[in-house]
């Protein structure tokens, strides 16, 4: 198979629909006609298609995702699983660190755009919406987080000192627009139709649902290629939108993704927890999210204070770790 393939099945930019199916398809069976015995799936769609089309192969392991989670709810879930995206290695680091650098890297190499001075507006504040924000805030973007109906992460927004508010109040004030929920819908056409002229708009949430492309190619008058990922849609009202990565993944689309050092956390997290489902654990034990990090401190030249024997005692901890309750949120 091509190398892409077994790498990463969203490295193929601009794949159909039925390229990215037909790339996870190539998964299940070796050339030499094994099939796979354990999953490691970025998303659930690769779970999803073993379980509609393969049953039969579901006698092993698997992992991850929202997805999982509705196949679990739904009482279809065969095999034991770990949501690596759970693990604080993971989802506190590839999606917050990860994204706030690859986020700007995206919009600058489709753009050259000066984001200092801009108002941003971005849909989602919770990992991901973190990294993103911070990084436009940072490069001086005036920042609107619409952080839908959860009240604790519009307090946090608003503590942290950002304007926050309803896509139906920012939508008509933003230069920028980062969708990062997860969810569907965020961007449709009504908000389309209104957005300022040249607004730059853009997701790195799921791969390509929250942005209605489809009402987009439908209705707007003209779609200017610009260069590969990058198009502006002309509008009935004589305004333009400049989308970036066809509304899928802007940091994958338009730049190469997140860095090594983050994906490093990621692929160890992923690594360890295969070895524990071949263990036959079912949890993700927060000893080995301790291990993950410990492993990445000597690259940052990083130096760590021991516990000493006393010390340990009196907080009723061992000295190797863990270091935190199950319950713990970082
Ligand atoms: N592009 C990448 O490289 C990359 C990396 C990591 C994760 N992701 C994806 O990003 C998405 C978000 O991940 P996360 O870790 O931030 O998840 P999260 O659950 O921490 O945050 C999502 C936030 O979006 C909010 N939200 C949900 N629906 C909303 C709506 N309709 N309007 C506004 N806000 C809404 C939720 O309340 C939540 O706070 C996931 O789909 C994940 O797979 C992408």
């Amino acid at each position: 198979y091509p190398s892409s393939v077994l790498w990463n099945n969203y490295n193929i930019k601009g794949m159909t629909d039925e390229e990215y199916v037909w790339c996870i398809e190539q998964t299940i069976y070796w050339k030499d006609g094994q099939p796979l015995n354990m999953i490691l799936d970025d998303g659930g769609d690769l779970t999803n298609m073993v379980h509609k089309k393969y049953p039969i192969l579901l006698s092993g392991t698997g992992p991850n995702h929202h997805n999982l989670y509705k196949i679990m709810k739904n009482g279809e879930l065969k095999i034991p699983a770990i949501n690596v995206n759970d693990s604080v290695t993971k989802s506190k680091f590839d999606n917050l660190y990860g994204c706030n650098e690859s986020l700007i890297d995206g919009i600058k190499q489709a753009t050259d755009m000066m984001i200092a001075g801009k108002v941003a507006v971005v849909a989602g504040y919770g990992d991901v919406g973190k990294g993103c924000i911070q990084a436009l805030r940072g490069f001086g973007a005036r920042v609107i987080i619409t952080p839908s109906m959860d009240p604790i992460n519009a307090l946090q927004a608003a503590m942290e000192g950002y304007e926050v508010t309803t896509m139906e109040e920012a939508f008509m004030e933003g230069n920028i627009f980062v969708t990062t929920t997860g969810c569907e819908d965020l961007l449709l056409g009504k908000h389309f139709e209104q957005m300022k002229d040249d607004s730059i708009v853009c997701n790195i949430g799921h791969f390509d649902c929250e942005i209605d492309m489809n009402w987009l190619n439908a209705n707007s008058a003209k779609k200017i290629n610009i260069k590969p990922q990058v198009d502006r849609y002309h509008m009935k009202s004589g305004r333009n939108i400049i989308v970036l990565a066809e509304g899928r993944l802007v940091n994958l689309g338009c730049a190469m993704g997140h860095l090594s050092f983050i994906m490093s956390n990621s692929f160890t997290n992923q690594v360890l927890a295969q070895i524990e489902l071949w263990k036959n654990t079912s949890k993700y034990p927060l000893g080995l999210d301790e291990e993950v990090a410990a492993a990445h401190l000597d690259k940052l030249g990083v130096k760590l204070t021991k516990l000493s024997d006393k010390q340990a005692k009196y907080l009723g901890l061992n000295c190797e770790g863990p270091f935190k309750p199950d319950h713990y949120h970082y």
